[in-house]
């Protein structure tokens, strides 16, 4: 079967593959950048069959919900290391207008999970590949919950509809991807990210309180005082050491 990515009308130079089924966009993204695809292209399916979370965790993905991966091609100088959080504040900007006078409700809990009134609605998976001394292929995984959302999860969680908003998961990805490629585009590789860091940090949830942090090995409880400029979360623990965190499961 031919499958065409069709160009974006509000962001020409990205391009949109829409599939049906599929095991995870990451992965589809993921094979198409080892084959040799370029990059500026989302893929998103209507369902996932094994959809992939943080942590090797496994994201439900019936139909109904936004499933979409971008893939980008960047160099391994660019910091590479900022994009969850600049990936976090591109969906809280495409979700904000649909919340209209009740925004204040959305936050972002670190690193890149958008809470409305405390329950999250979207999941973020970033993957990479070195495809040459000079080539990164770098996937952007964004599930936002439209129409439902899982039962029994680690944290609590909603959806879109249960917030009393409509959205069709195609037209929640017409409203992301401009979003995305405005927030990429003021990143710039790294150069724009203190920018960034402050509407993340005007937007987050939590930053100056008590949180446990759930390491790949290690469980850490201290206060979570600040986005460093690298974009590392600073947890200052009893013993008053400053730790400088790249990844984890932030508790409140
Ligand atoms: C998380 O654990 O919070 C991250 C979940 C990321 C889910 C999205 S859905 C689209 C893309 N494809 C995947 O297999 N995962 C990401």
């Amino acid at each position: 079967m031919t499958r065409i990515a069709a160009p974006i009308a509000s962001v020409p130079q990205w391009r949109h593959l829409a599939l049906g089924d599929v095991d995870s966009t990451n992965a589809e993204a993921m094979r198409l950048a080892r084959a040799g695809e370029p990059g500026g292209l989302w893929v998103t399916a209507r369902r996932q069959l094994e959809g992939r979370g943080r942590r090797g965790r496994h994201w439900v993905s019936e139909p109904g919900n936004l499933y979409a991966s971008l893939l980008l091609e960047l160099s391994p100088r660019d910091a590479i290391g900022n994009l969850p959080l600049v990936a976090a504040l591109a969906v809280h900007r495409a979700l904000r207008p649909l919340f209209g006078r009740a925004a204040h409700a959305l936050s972002i809990k670190w690193p890149n999970d958008i809470l409305v009134d405390g329950a999250k609605v979207n999941g973020i998976l970033l993957e990479s590949v070195q495809l040459s001394a000079d080539r990164l292929a770098v996937v952007i995984g964004c599930g936002i919950n439209c129409a439902h959302h899982p039962a029994d999860t680690l944290y609590p969680t909603t959806d879109l509809r249960s917030c009393g908003i409509e959205i069709d998961p195609l037209e929640m990805f017409g409203r992301l991807a401009p979003v995305m490629a405005e927030t990429i585009a003021q990143w710039d590789r790294g150069r724009g990210f203190a920018a960034i860091r402050q509407d993340w940090l005007r937007a987050a949830h939590g930053v100056g309180s008590e949180v446990r942090l759930s390491l790949q090995d290690d469980m850490l409880v201290g206060t979570f005082e600040d986005i460093d400029p690298a974009g590392y979360l600073c947890l200052r623990l009893a013993s008053g050491e400053l730790r400088r965190i790249s990844a984890g499961d932030l508790f409140f």
